[in-house]
């Protein structure tokens, strides 16, 4: 299935992403040496990148009554993604996240996120059909808890596959969320609060890893640092777990912004197309891996990119784990 429809629930904002060479101590001014302003927020860009994988992506984010918010949607429809169930809410301006990156590639977001610019449960309910009609829905947790959760119960009882990003709260959501999903991503400082171990630990992570897998979830995708993104998954020949830690890709990162969102979109793509746990992992890895070259978290996920990728992660990985 590679034109899948998949669903989006997530945040839509403008990006604007200004590159210095070096952060301006407080008193201080720096020269911007390259300045882009383009569609952003998390769900906009897993959407950007599910479109540029040849799925069809449908976006439930929030964006204000204001023209910032028409110009953000023309670009979306642009880049393919059905936009009918964004909700416009007035009373508030679309939300806004300004990076600051240095030649490092050390980033500094401000964001402004007004609540109006937030999914309410009655949003996710007003997106009945959008969720009735998709063959995956991907939910990112830094929405409010109680709208995830909502999400997540109609994805599941859709029977669709149900991909969450981020971890959830340790609070009474967070059992139900993931009893509900199928997939669970999470960045480095979200596998710690997810397993409540040093991402700098892979043999403790990779055990309680295992111990989430009886709580919901059958493959668990987990940021560990320079050590890379460690996969987890249930494996139904042994009735045990199965794990894959597959490194970075060899580049100069010029700024990680957006290479979660792409690698979630491409784990969801390959796993929608039928790809064994192994081979989705690496797929996700090598689109996360064509997203760090460049400033801001608009993907650029071409065929070329995602090759030079693979084959990079082919000959960092043992034969055997191949
Ligand atoms: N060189 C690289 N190759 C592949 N993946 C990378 C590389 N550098 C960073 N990553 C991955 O990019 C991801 C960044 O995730 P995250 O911080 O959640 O980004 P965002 O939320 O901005 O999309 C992590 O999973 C990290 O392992
Ligand atoms: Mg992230």
């Amino acid at each position: 299935m590679t034109d899948a429809r998949i669903l989006v629930v997530g945040q839509l904002a403008r990006d604007v992403v200004l590159t210095v060479e070096r952060m301006p101590p407080p008193g201080a001014a720096a020269d911007v040496r390259e300045r882009r302003e383009l569609l952003g927020g998390k769900g906009a860009n897993q959407a950007v990148a599910l479109g540029q994988l040849g799925a069809r992506p449908v976006l439930l984010a929030v964006a204000g009554a204001d023209e910032v918010a028409e110009d953000l949607l023309g670009q979306a429809r642009r880049d393919g993604i059905d936009v009918s169930s964004v909700v416009r809410r007035a009373g508030a301006p679309t939300a806004l996240i300004v990076e600051a990156l240095d030649a490092e590639g050390r980033w500094r977001y401000l964001q402004h996120i007004p609540d109006g610019m937030l999914l309410t449960e009655a949003d996710v309910t007003a997106a009945d059909d959008a969720f009735g009609r998709a063959d995956a829905v991907l939910v990112q947790l830094q929405q409010p808890p109680a709208t995830a959760l909502a999400a997540a119960r109609r994805t599941r009882a859709a029977g669709r596959l149900l991909v969450l990003d981020g971890a959830p709260a340790d609070d009474g959501h967070r059992a139900p969320l993931l009893a509900a999903a199928d997939v669970v991503r999470a960045d480095d400082r979200e596998t710690e609060l997810l397993t409540g171990v040093p991402a700098d630990d892979p043999d403790r992570v990779r055990s309680v890893a295992t111990e989430l897998l009886a709580a919901g979830p059958r493959l668990l995708a987990l940021g560990l640092g320079a050590a890379g993104n460690l996969f987890v998954w249930r494996d139904s020949r042994s009735g045990g777990s199965a794990a894959l830690l597959v490194p970075l890709t060899r580049e100069k990162v010029v700024d990680t912004t957006g290479a979660g969102d792409a690698l979630t979109a491409a784990l969801t793509v390959a796993l929608l197309r039928g790809d064994p746990p192994d081979a989705a992992a690496r797929y996700a890895v090598a689109a996360a891996g064509a997203t760090v070259g460049h400033p801001g978290g608009r993907p650029e996920l071409t065929a070329g990119a995602l090759r030079d990728r693979l084959a990079d992660l082919d000959a960092q990985l043992p034969a055997t784990a191949r």
